[in-house]
């Protein structure tokens, strides 16, 4: 058994040459590249779909060595958008027709053994093919080329193909694995390997499953996704006194869970799950789907550690195995879905998508993390016997997991285990989401949220205050009010960060602002209503986000408008100077009381300062304070209620404006400085400080500052922002940065770069040094900047 990377030695044509699959083809001008690699690479905005979209060549020359005589030589495409043909010397050898799944290729008798061979793929990226996602329109860009790894294995004639294990969370499980060529008289052995190391083993027949029970075991869950290893080996026992030879051996992680998805929800080991998470496109700015796998594991770390989701769902496609892997180490829950978008074709269409469905189960179905599987074309018309099919071919493969089909209509025919809904009804006010009832036929099935948000409130980073903070407020009320319905198993937001699109969907500019973070990953307003869901085990859990920058100026009319908070701790203080105003807790009986950690309004701006400095006595005070508040929301107009009351206190007008202005502020008073604490347990464990705005700092993060180039190129993910001297985001700072590198990296995509809503990013690739590398960012207005990385060379 002998595994090799094969993502580097390719050579690239943009436009396909039949003569790229023959043994010389010198007169080609080919370009040499490294997997994943996209076809085109593109601007951040204002792109133009019809680039990416072309036939073209890849080809790699390798020497198969004698030794391979009698052996089968097997090579995998992890993913190639969208239709591969590959060619071995000049040889047809197979064809795939999905761009999300991967495949292998068996190459055993197209080898010239003791020769160099040469190997081709015809890629086709045109969005007039007649496979899933293509034939409608489709709000997200396709991209194309051989985008995830691709690996070469040299087997024995007999070998596994697959093994697939269940696990239940009590340690029962059960082992499946499917061989190819002779394998009469052979047994096979398996190991399970659990996270302590030990270790145990089990022997089989192949034409059986391995059925057993594991003691003591500890199951997967969010909050423990302990991880065990399964190995099995395939053996020929020995004959005449011979040992017993592995032909093969096969390994996969997997957890030990048990997954119920019921009318009351989901229950992950007996144990309710109220799903919340977003959803996610696989798409960067520039390189479209091509990243390696470190950028990939980071989405994942996104949304476990910093937005604090237990669950995300691929839409719309099943996403890269590293990203997968990510979700099974971090308890992060998936809901996978076969490709698609609204379009369902004609018979051999659906052929593709049913035989993509399989691919899907079978390449997946041993990740612990995954929880669900879509086995609806997102968002489609009803079709019994396609659906049908779709079904009765993912329970097949995988009898543990239950099915979801995502609908956008009500009372769609449900053959699924559970009716997955995008639920874009919100429109602001009103109830969040619709009624479970209303919605589903069946109301004794499961029943999930899969969207929400999204083209009901897009929001730029860029946009101004009042515009972010509906959008922050928009997913709280949906995500409050899908945990307050009972039946509803939970919500997925649409969506983790802002994508590239067709010309039909988005703002115009090819960007869909729908994400809570932009393309960049950098977090909104919006980002911070996940956040401060998460359950805080230390201080540096707390998250304190404050939505206004208290800039009168950005109101309209010069009124100061809502302010919001979003936050895990008990309860936050606000002080203005030296004054302490009030402290604020959460509203456990108001909007979002459902929510475990409900957004505070900040509706307090005075406090008992009118006792202290007015003179005011302790009736009193509270009540002019009241109105002077209540001035602010509702820009200076008082209620009847507080203007008798002004009458019955004796206060004049003037007063109270000279109040307003002292207390409050209008545009052009003195300037205030506002500090917000986060208090937890008793302690004040975050500040944030809301004052004008002195120095701009540009603060440049390397999200994963250790870097492995081998087995392929890897890639550094760079966070830029303009922040004022209290750390606080400067939203609508636009400077242009200019980026340099030092050491072994290049930047990918522009080197000037304008920040967008403050904000904006870059991402450093590895050259196939190692080394230490800089990155020197220039910003006019700012002190420069820089950040270290390391890269490290292995194979
Ligand atoms: C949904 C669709 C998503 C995205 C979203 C935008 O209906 O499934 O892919 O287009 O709308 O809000």
């Amino acid at each position: 058994m002998e595994h090799y990377d094969w993502n580097d030695g390719w050579l690239f044509t943009p436009t396909f040459d039949p003569a790229i699959v023959r043994p010389e083809c010198p007169e080609l001008a080919l370009e040499p590249v490294r997997i994943p690699h996209t076809v085109k690479t593109l601007p951040y905005n204002y792109c133009n779909e019809n680039d990416y979209q072309r036939l073209c060549g890849y080809r790699r020359e390798f020497f198969a060595p004698k030794e391979w005589q009698g052996r089968t030589v097997l090579l995998t495409f992890d993913a190639v958008a969208h239709d591969a043909t590959v060619f071995c010397n000049g040889r047809r050898v197979f064809h795939h027709g999905c761009g999300y799944t991967a495949f292998t290729v068996d190459l055993t008798e197209a080898l010239r053994l003791g020769e160099k061979n040469v190997l081709a793929v015809r890629c086709d990226s045109r969005e007039d093919l007649n496979i899933p996602p293509f034939g409608g329109q489709i709000d997200y860009l396709t991209y194309g080329g051989i985008y995830r790894a691709v690996s070469l294995d040299v087997k024995e004639p007999a070998y596994l193909r697959d093994i697939f294990i269940e696990a239940q969370a009590e340690g029962d499980f059960r082992i499946y694995t499917s061989t190819v060529g002779e394998t009469v008289g052979c047994t096979l052995q398996a190991e399970i390997r659990s996270p302590a190391g030990s270790r145990a083993l089990y022997d089989g027949e192949l034409s059986l499953p391995i059925v057993g029970t594991l003691n003591g075991v500890h199951p997967w869950s969010i909050d423990h996704p302990f991880l065990y290893t399964l190995t099995v080996r395939l053996i020929r026992p020995g004959t005449g006194g011979l040992p017993d030879r592995v032909l093969d051996e096969k390994s996969t992680r997997f957890g030990f869970r048990t997954i119920q998805f019921v009318a009351g929800g989901l229950y992950l080991n007996g144990q309710r799950v109220e799903v919340r998470g977003l959803n996610r496109h696989q798409s960067y700015p520039y390189q479209g789907y091509a990243m390696p796998d470190s950028i990939q594991q980071l989405d994942a770390h996104i949304l476990k550690k910093q937005l604090g989701c237990n669950a995300v769902r691929t839409s719309h496609y099943p996403q890269s195995p590293a990203f997968l892997d990510a979700c099974d180490e971090l308890g992060l829950l998936v809901f996978l879905e076969m490709p698609g978008w609204q379009y369902i074709g004609d018979e051999s269409w659906k052929a593709q998508a049913l035989q993509n469905c399989r691919e899907m189960v079978c390449q997946c179905r041993n990740h612990p993390s995954v929880f669900l599987w879509g086995v609806r074309v997102n968002a489609s018309a009803d079709d019994e016997a396609f659906y049908k099919r779709t079904n009765e071919a993912v329970h097949r493969l995988d009898p543990t997991r239950p099915t979801a089909g995502v609908h956008i209509r009500r009372k769609d025919q449900l053959l699924e285990d559970v009716y997955a809904y995008n639920d874009h009804s919100y429109a602001g006010r009103g109830p969040g989401c619709e009624n479970r009832a209303n919605v589903t036929p069946d109301i004794r099935k499961g029943y999930l949220i899969s969207e929400f948000g999204g083209q009901q409130f897009p929001a730029k980073a860029f946009d101004d205050e009042p515009h972010r903070l509906v959008q922050a407020l928009h997913h709280a009320a949906v995500l409050n009010d899908a945990i307050a319905q009972p039946g509803v198993a939970g919500a997925l937001g649409w969506c983790m960060a802002d994508y590239n699109t067709h010309k039909e969907f988005g703002s115009g500019d090819r960007i869909c602002y729908h994400g809570v973070l932009d393309m960049f990953r950098n977090p909104k307003l919006s980002a911070a209503v996940y956040a401060s869901q998460k359950t805080p085990r230390s201080p540096s859990d707390i998250v304190l986000e404050v939505s206004s920058s208290m800039a009168l100026g950005d109101h309209p009319g010069g009124f100061a408008g809502a302010c919001w908070v979003f936050t895990n701790a008990e309860s936050v203080r606000l002080y203005r100077g030296n004054d302490f105003i009030a402290e604020f807790t959460p509203d456990r009986r108001g909007r979002f009381a459902a929510l475990p950690h409900p957004p505070i309004e900040v509706q307090d701006f005075v406090g008992s300062l009118l006792e202290k400095y007015e003179g005011l006595d302790p009736v009193a005070a509270p009540q002019v304070a009241a109105i002077l508040n209540e001035m602010r929301r509702d820009a200076l107009t008082l209620s009847p209620l507080s203007r008798a009351r002004l009458l019955s206190l004796r206060l004049g007008w003037n007063d109270l404006l000279r109040m307003y202005y002292k207390y409050i502020g209008v545009l052009g008073s003195p300037s205030s400085v506002y500090r917000f604490e986060a208090v937890w347990h008793g302690r004040a464990v975050r500040t944030v400080v809301k004052e004008p705005v002195q120095s701009v700092r540009l603060e440049c993060t390397v999200l994963n500052p250790l870097l492995t180039d081998g087995p392929t190129w890897d890639c550094a993910a760079v966070s830029l922002r303009a922040i004022d001297q209290n750390g606080n985001l400067l939203p609508y700072c636009g400077e242009a940065v200019q980026l340099s590198v030092e050491g072994p990296v290049k930047i990918l995509g522009p080197s000037v770069v304008p920040l967008r809503g403050g904000m904006a990013g870059t991402y450093l690739a590895t050259t196939g040094e190692a080394g230490r590398a800089v990155l020197h960012c220039k910003m006019e207005g700012a002190l420069d900047t820089e950040a270290a990385l390391t890269v490290r060379k292995r194979g």
